[in-house]
C-alpha cells in the first residue's frame, strides 16, 4: 500500500513579529526568523511569498527544478527600468541566447589575458594614492575601487579609455539605482519627484556615450575581439541582430554588474583586515613571499589571500538576497510551494546560519583554506549563486580581489578612520554606508 504524507505546513511569523523586530537589520531579521520559525518561511498572510533558509531548498529552486522558477518579481521589473533588459533581467530563450553568447567572453582564459590591463590602472590609481598620502588626505576606498573596477571594465570590454565625467556618471547611476529599487522608489515611479528627474537624465547621458562608442567601433575597419564586438555580432534568439535598445541594456548591465559587487566585497575585505591585524600581517606576507610587484605575473598562486577573500563574501556577501517567481505549483522537502509564488532566497541567512556553520559572526579565513573547505555543507555557501542563472563572472571577481589586493596591501599602510561609524547598506547588493574611509601612508 503507497503510503502518502500529510503536507507539511508552512508557518507565518506570529502578528507583530516584524513590529516588534522594528530596529533588526534586514539579514539580522532573516536569522531571528530561522530561529523563530523555521527555514521556510510564509512572510505575509496576504502575499504570497515564502522566505527560503535551507541549503537544499536553495537547491531545489536555483539548481534541480530551476525551470520553474523565473526572475520576474517587481523588483527585477524595477531593475529593468534602470539597466534595461539584459542578460541579468531576461528569461527564457532570449537570457539563454545572451548567456550563451555572453559565457565565453568570461572564461579562465580570457580573464587571465586581461589582467595586465588591471594591473595597470592599479599602478596608475597607485600614483594617485602617493599624493594622497603625501598629503594625509583620506581616502572613500569603496569609490576608489569602483573607478577602478569601471576604468577597467571600459577598457576589457570596449577598448574605451573612460573620462571622469562618464565614470562619475555610471557609478552614479549604480548608486541612485539601489535605492531606486532597494527602497522601492519605483512604487512612485510616475511621480515628477527630483530623483526620477535626475536618474532619467543621468541614464540619457550613458546611453549618449555608449552609443558614442558603439557608433565609433561601427566605422572602424577592423574590430578587436572584446565584448563589444561580440554583441555586434551576436543574433538573439530569433537570428536578429541587437537592437539598440538590446545593445545599450547589455552594455549598461555588464558595466554596472563589473563595479557593483566587487566594490563592495573589497570594501569589507579592507575593513575585515583593519580589524584583524594578524590576518592583514599573514596575507601580507603570502604577498611578499609570492607575488612580484615588479612583474606581473598572471600565474600567481595566493591561498591565504584566496580564502581571505572568500570569508569575505560568506560574512558580508554583497548579493544577499535572490529572488524567483513559481511558474508551476511545486513541492519542496513536502511543502507545496502554490504557483505564482515570490521566492526570497537570503544568502546572508545560508552563510550565517546556526546549523551550518560553526561561530558564523566571526571572520575566520581558515575556513576556505583546502583543508577544511570539505567541513562545509554543499550550498550553505553560495556567494555567486548556483545553477544555470548563477554570476557569469566569478573566476573573474576572485581573481581580480586578488591581484588587487595583492598590488595595493603592500604598497601602502592603511589606518581605519575611527571618526566613521560602519553600518552596512542592505539595497540591491550590501555594502558599506557612505563607503569605507581609511587614511594610507607610504
Ligand atoms: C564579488 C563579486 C560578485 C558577486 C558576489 C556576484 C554575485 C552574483 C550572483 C549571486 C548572481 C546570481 C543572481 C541570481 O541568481 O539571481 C550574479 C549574476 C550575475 N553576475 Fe555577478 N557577482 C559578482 C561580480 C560580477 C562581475 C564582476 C560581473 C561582470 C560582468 C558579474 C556579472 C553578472 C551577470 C551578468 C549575472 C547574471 C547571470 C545570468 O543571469 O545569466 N558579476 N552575480
Amino acid at each position: 500500500m503507497t503510503e502518502y504524507k500529510k503536507p507539511k505546513k508552512i508557518k507565518t511569523p506570529p502578528l507583530f513579529y516584524f513590529l516588534k523586530k522594528a530596529n533588526s537589520t534586514r539579514p539580522q531579521l532573516q536569522i531571528d526568523l530561522i530561529k523563530d520559525v523555521g527555514n521556510i518561511v510564509k512572510l505575509s498572510h496576504f502575499l504570497p511569498t515564502l522566505a527560503i533558509y535551507h541549503p537544499d531548498y536553495a537547491k531545489h529552486i536555483l539548481l534541480t527544478n530551476q525551470q520553474n522558477y523565473i526572475k520576474s518579481d517587481v523588483n527585477f521589473r524595477a531593475l529593468a527600468d534602470i539597466i534595461g533588459q539584459g542578460i541579468v533581467t531576461n528569461n527564457g530563450k532570449k537570457w539563454k541566447s545572451q548567456r550563451d553568447n555572453l559565457a565565453p567572453l568570461f572564461q579562465p582564459r580570457v580573464i587571465t589575458n586581461q589582467l595586465p590591463t588591471l594591473v595597470h590602472h592599479i599602478k596608475e590609481m597607485a600614483i594617485r594614492w602617493q599624493h594622497f598620502a603625501n598629503n594625509k588626505k583620506k581616502i572613500n576606498l569603496t569609490d576608489e575601487i569602483m573607478k577602478l573596477l569601471l576604468k577597467t571594465a571600459m577598457k576589457n570590454f570596449m577598448n574605451e579609455e573612460i573620462n571622469d565625467k562618464n565614470s562619475d556618471d555610471i557609478i552614479l547611476l549604480s548608486k541612485m539605482m539601489n535605492v531606486y529599487v532597494g527602497k522601492f522608489h519605483y512604487l512612485f515611479k510616475f511621480l515628477p519627484l527630483p530623483s526620477h528627474y535626475k536618474l532619467r537624465k543621468i541614464k540619457k547621458n550613458i546611453d549618449a556615450y555608449l552609443l558614442s562608442i558603439i557608433h565609433k567601433r561601427k566605422q572602424q575597419t577592423s574590430w578587436p575581439e572584446d565584448l563589444l564586438t561580440q554583441l555586434l555580432k551576436m543574433k538573439d534568439e530569433d537570428q536578429k541582430e541587437l537592437t539598440q535598445t538590446d545593445l545599450l541594456a547589455e552594455l549598461t548591465t555588464l558595466l554596472i554588474a563589473s563595479i557593483e559587487s566587487l566594490s563592495h566585497t573589497l570594501s569589507w575585505a579592507w575593513y575585515y583586515l583593519l580589524h584583524h591585524p594578524q590576518v592583514f600581517e599573514k596575507i601580507k606576507n603570502e604577498i611578499k613571499e609570492n607575488y612580484n610587484l615588479q612583474h606581473f605575473n598572471s600565474e600567481f598562486e595566493l591561498p591565504y589571500t584566496k580564502a581571505m577573500i572568500e570569508e569575505t563574501l560568506r560574512i558580508s556577501t554583497p548579493a544577499w538576497i535572490l529572488t524567483r517567481r513559481a511558474l508551476k505549483e511545486d513541492y519542496i522537502d513536502g511543502y507545496t510551494i502554490p504557483a505564482n509564488t515570490n521566492l526570497f532566497i537570503y544568502i546572508y541567512a545560508l552563510h550565517h546560519h546556526p546549523d551550518f556553520w560553526e561561530t558564523p559572526e566571526k571572520f575566520i579565513p581558515e575556513r576556505f583554506l583546502d583543508e577544511n573547505r570539505k567541513k562545509i555543507i554543499r550550498h550553505s555557501y553560495i556567494p555567486f549563486g548556483i545553477g544555470p542563472r548563477n554570476c557569469i563572472a566569478g573566476y573573474t571577481a576572485i581573481k581580480q580581489a586578488q591581484v588587487i589586493l595583492a598590488e595595493l596591501l603592500t604598497r601602502f599602510n592603511y589606518k581605519f578612520d575611527p571618526s566613521q561609524r560602519i553600518e552596512s547598506q542592505v539595497l540591491v547588493t550590501r555594502g558599506i554606508k557612505k563607503g569605507l574611509w581609511v587614511s594610507i601612508t607610504s
